[in-house]
């Protein structure tokens, strides 16, 4: 039976699609499988349909299936009866309005991530998203740092890294950098995947492997991390260091 893992925040622009496309494409490009069977599908539930405008502009590079969804309420109740997929990732709309969609979803879940940009105006609608329907899906769950531009120094990591372990948030070690190459990626028609092979290119895309290293390990039983237990709160920028776009 496939994994279901939810992309979720009612905040938009949290970078809900760049993070289900591309962690979607690394496990699909892992996992191996075939273009005529891949193991992987990436589902968009949002009305928006910014994922359908990538995934066509990918076209057949796309290493997994892909399906809109948002108005197909009877397909989003089963995802967790879907058998011919090892994991399925799904976006989520980023709006209160379609409040009835992600609770669909959030109901098929094994997992959920919380994208959060790392700066304080992001802090409360994220809080309010997990308190009112991400905590009471009774799934794992766990924030992901994204969209950190190591140019504007630590200061933003450190804070929110605090905030998050204040919150007692389980939170991914891996923090996903800011790179044109991201932001370009859609309109590009590429996957983090399909990236040039350069210096740059190859930092940007290992986030996403990093990624998802840290969603197969959970996917396999292991217990998400606390924010508490990470080391790296405050030397994440040793860690990360020299992001370029
Ligand atoms: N790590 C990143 N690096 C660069 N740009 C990013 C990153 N994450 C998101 N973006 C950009 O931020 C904008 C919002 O991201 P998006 O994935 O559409 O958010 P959401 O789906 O939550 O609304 C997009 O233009 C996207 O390209
Ligand atoms: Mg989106």
């Amino acid at each position: 039976m496939a994994r279901v893992h939810v992309i979720a925040n009612q905040k938009g622009g949290v970078g809900k699609t760049t993070v289900t496309v591309n962690l979607a494409a690394v496990v699909a490009d892992t996992l191996g499988g075939n273009t005529e069977s891949p193991r992987v599908l990436g589902v968009s539930t949002d009305p928006q349909a910014s994922m359908l405008e990538w995934a066509t502009r990918v076209g057949d590079a796309l290493p997994f299936d892909f399906e809109q969804c948002h108005d197909r309420p009877e397909v989003l109740a089963k995802l967790r009866t879907i058998t011919h997929y090892e994991h399925i990732f799904v976006d989520t709309p980023g709006s209160l309005e379609d409040e009835r969609i992600l609770q669909t979803v959030l109901a098929q879940a094994d997992d959920v991530i919380v994208p959060l940009e790392p700066e304080p105006m992001s802090f409360s609608p994220a809080a309010r998203s997990i308190a009112r329907v991400v905590e009471p899906a009774g799934v794992p769950w766990r924030v992901l740092l994204n969209n950190w531009d190591p140019r504007d120094g630590s200061g933003d990591l450190i804070q929110t890294r605090g905030f998050v372990e204040a919150k007692g948030w389980p939170c991914f070690n891996t923090v996903i950098r800011h790179y044109k190459l991201h932001t370009r990626a859609s309109a590009e028609g590429v996957t983090v995947v399909q990236y040039a092979k350069n210096r740059v290119a190859l930092e940007a895309r290992q986030d996403f492997f990093k990624l998802a290293l840290e969603v197969l390990g959970s996917s396999s039983g292991g217990v998400p991390r606390h924010a508490s237990d990470l080391q790296e709160a405050s030397g994440a920028d040793a860690v990360y260091a020299g992001a370029e776009d």
